[in-house]
């Protein structure tokens, strides 16, 4: 038998690795381990308990607001309070970011954004949900505050991202910029142990990925395209978390698209919280990730905490493809 290795003990190899590495980006990253570790316990208790069902709020998003979403904010929030090494979080759920007291004898020098739950609407029927990470190195400066400037940074600057699916098993895949790793919960010993290394996506894949209800609300080209992936006999999957459709293509390859529609004319998904980290994995999975500008996500500047951005993001060949396809055929100069 192989033998296991743990999450904890992959960070502190991969610290290792570097001679000038402090361990606190290391700390950081097994703080989100156990934060979620705790959500997949809740997650999978809801079922079983009196946590569902709409709260009755709406998030800073316009968004209805589910009871484990606020339950995984939380939690993620007081597991790197906790940590020290986290000075500041902006939240999907929260209007503003929230500044992190400092932990005594420690200089905290990162932030964390996060969308603490997506799918949020598949929760009531036991379809997969997930948790989406970013972490940035604070621009201002250690002795002071975190500020919105810390923040405001493009992808480009991501230090690490990841996700958590809650499926039918959950797994933890991330990456500090040096490839991709996924990580098995093993429910016996409650350790997240590597499953996957050195994940790839395939150049290209039967599957694409899109709210086709919306269909009539997209551009013409955008439209077109659609029909050629269904022409193509691509295979139509659409679960409405990011995480879980996007974990399935990169695994088997495909394309996942959120277009700009007549309600979000910029797109719906948000681009600190999902678009940046979703992308920054995909990228270093060697995947491509742009918005249907064909501008590259992570290079897209950020003006606001809940700016939101269209996406095409997948395997490469067909986001290639896709971008050939709008550039033949829009109406308009891109
Ligand atoms: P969240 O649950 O965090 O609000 O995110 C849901 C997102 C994304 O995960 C999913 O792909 C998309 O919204 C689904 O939106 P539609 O229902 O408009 O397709
Ligand atoms: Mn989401
Ligand atoms: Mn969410």
């Amino acid at each position: 038998m192989n033998r296991i290795i743990t999450l904890d003990e992959f960070i502190i190899r991969g610290q290792k690795q570097y001679t000038d590495s402090t361990g606190h980006l290391t700390r950081l990253l097994r703080d989100i381990g156990i934060a979620a570790k705790i959500v997949n316990r809740e997650v999978n208790k809801a079922g079983l308990v009196n946590i569902l069902g709409v709260a009755g709020s709406d998030n800073a998003s316009g968004d209805d607001v589910q009871k484990l979403d606020i339950f995984a904010n939380e939690v993620f929030i007081d597991c790197l309070k906790n940590g020290g090494e986290c000075c500041g979080v902006a939240s999907e759920e929260l209007e503003e970011f929230v500044v992190l007291d400092p932990v005594k004898n420690k200089d905290a020098q990162y932030v964390v954004v996060m969308d603490p739950l997506d799918g949020s609407s598949n929760i009531d029927v036991n379809v997969s949900v997930g948790t989406i990470f970013g972490i940035y190195k604070r621009k201002s400066d250690c002795s002071g505050p975190c500020e919105m400037a810390d923040f405001l940074q493009t992808g480009a600057e991501l230090v690490a991202a990841g996700y958590v699916l809650y499926g039918t098993s959950t797994i933890l895949v991330y990456s500090t910029g040096n490839g991709v790793n996924g990580f098995t919960l093993d429910p016996s010993i409650g350790e997240f142990c590597l499953s996957h290394p050195d994940m790839k996506i395939p150049d290209a894949g039967n599957y694409y990925s899109v709210n086709q209800g919306y269909y009539l609300k997209f551009d013409l080209e955008m439209r077109r395209y659609i029909d050629q992936c269904s022409d193509s006999n691509l295979r139509l999957r659409y679960i409405g978390s990011m995480v879980s459709d996007l974990h399935r293509i990169m695994f088997q390859g495909g394309i996942f698209l959120y277009p700009n529609t007549r309600k979000y004319v910029n797109g719906k998904l948000r681009l600190l919280y999902e678009c940046n980290p979703m992308s920054f994995i995909i990228e270093q999975a060697g995947g491509l990730a742009i918005n249907t500008k064909l501008q590259r996500i992570l290079e897209l500047p950020v003006a606001s905490l809940h700016q939101r951005s269209t996406i095409v993001i997948g395997s490469p060949d067909m986001v290639k493809d896709m971008k050939a396809f709008i550039e033949r055929y829009s109406a308009v100069e891109i």
